[in-house]
């Protein structure tokens, strides 16, 4: 795990309220996988005093291939990331990471198939170039593991739809929801998934009435499901406790920390409120 104080060497507005922050960090770059996150914390302040967790959205390598900086992909929604837009490149941010584990193991299907509410599409973009094998992270060559990746991605209105070019890009089948009707179909991103038929292996990210419903769906379809949780924490290491989500065990249910067990889980081992 590193610690360090790392350079912005980009920062660009994404979408509404949306942003894409570039952070000069080749260590963390080398080492990071889909599915973990960092703490991003505001230098020379304690106000916020603890940092903010945030999902890998993309590793960038130089000329030669070297990892050297990642992207993180935030919405504006309170005290830190009000204030994360005014750290332009060449100021500096706290970033503490590799946190959290990878994505858990989808094997070879021959699709995979993400699903994302909000801003719960940011973990999706390096996950989906490790599947299709255009991009190795942690060290690791590139491998492809499924020929077709899609993203269903459900936000609330147009404005806030945030980085579907990047997906597009990486060779993601992108299908789009909205609450409004003003971008893709109208209604609930679960709902438009579950009219296109079963699918295989899912992986869902966002609102947890969005990822219970996802689960359902897997469970009707009987097809792994996981989902990445996006649950408020306060050291992301493990000390605080005030992460846990309940999974079931043998014996009933246990807290399980979001920050070291996860955040990504099996869905069906959740359990629901
Ligand atoms: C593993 C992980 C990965 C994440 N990845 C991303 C990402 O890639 N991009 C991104 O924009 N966000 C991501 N988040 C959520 C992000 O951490 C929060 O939006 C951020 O902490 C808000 O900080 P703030 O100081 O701006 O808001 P605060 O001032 O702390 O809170 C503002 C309001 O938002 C609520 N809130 C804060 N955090 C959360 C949360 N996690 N879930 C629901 N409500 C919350 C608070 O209760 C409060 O009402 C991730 C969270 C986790 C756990
Ligand atoms: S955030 Fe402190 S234990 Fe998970």
């Amino acid at each position: 795990m590193f610690h360090r104080t790392a350079r912005v060497i980009e920062h660009v507005r994404l979408a509404e309220r949306t942003h894409r922050v570039r952070l000069e960090c080749p260590e963390l770059a080398a080492a990071i996988r889909p599915g973990q996150f960092v703490m991003l914390r505001l230098p020379g302040t304690t106000d916020p005093l603890l940092g903010r967790p945030f999902a890998l959205y993309d590793t960038v390598l130089d000329a030669s291939g070297t990892p050297v900086c990642i992207d993180v992909v935030y919405l504006v929604v309170g005290k830190m990331t009000a204030r994360l837009p005014g750290v332009e490149a060449g100021k500096s941010l706290e970033v503490c990471g590799p946190l959290g584990k990878p994505f858990l193991d989808v094997g070879t299907p021959e699709r995979v198939t993400f699903v994302a509410g909000g801003i719960g599409q940011t973990p999706f973009l390096a996950f989906a170039r490790e599947l299709l094998g255009t991009r190795g992270f942690g060290g690791d060559a590139p491998r492809k593991r499924t020929e077709k990746v899609s993203l269903y991605y459900g936000v609330r209105t147009a404005s806030l739809a945030a980085g579907v070019e990047d997906f597009h890009a990486a060779g993601v089948d992108v299908q789009l929801a909205s609450d409004d009707g003003s971008i893709g179909t109208k209604g609930f991103v679960t709902q438009l998934l579950a009219s296109h038929g079963k699918t295989g292996p899912l992986v869902g990210c966002g609102p947890e009435p969005m990822l219970h419903a996802l689960a359902k769906v897997a469970a009707a379809w009987q097809v792994p499901c996981q989902v990445s949780l996006e649950t408020p924490m306060a050291c992301g290491v493990g000390i605080c406790f005030s992460c846990v989500a309940k999974v079931t065990t043998p014996d009933g249910w246990d807290y399980k920390r979001v920050c070291m067990d996860g955040p990504a889980f099996d869905a069906a081992q959740l359990v629901w409120n």
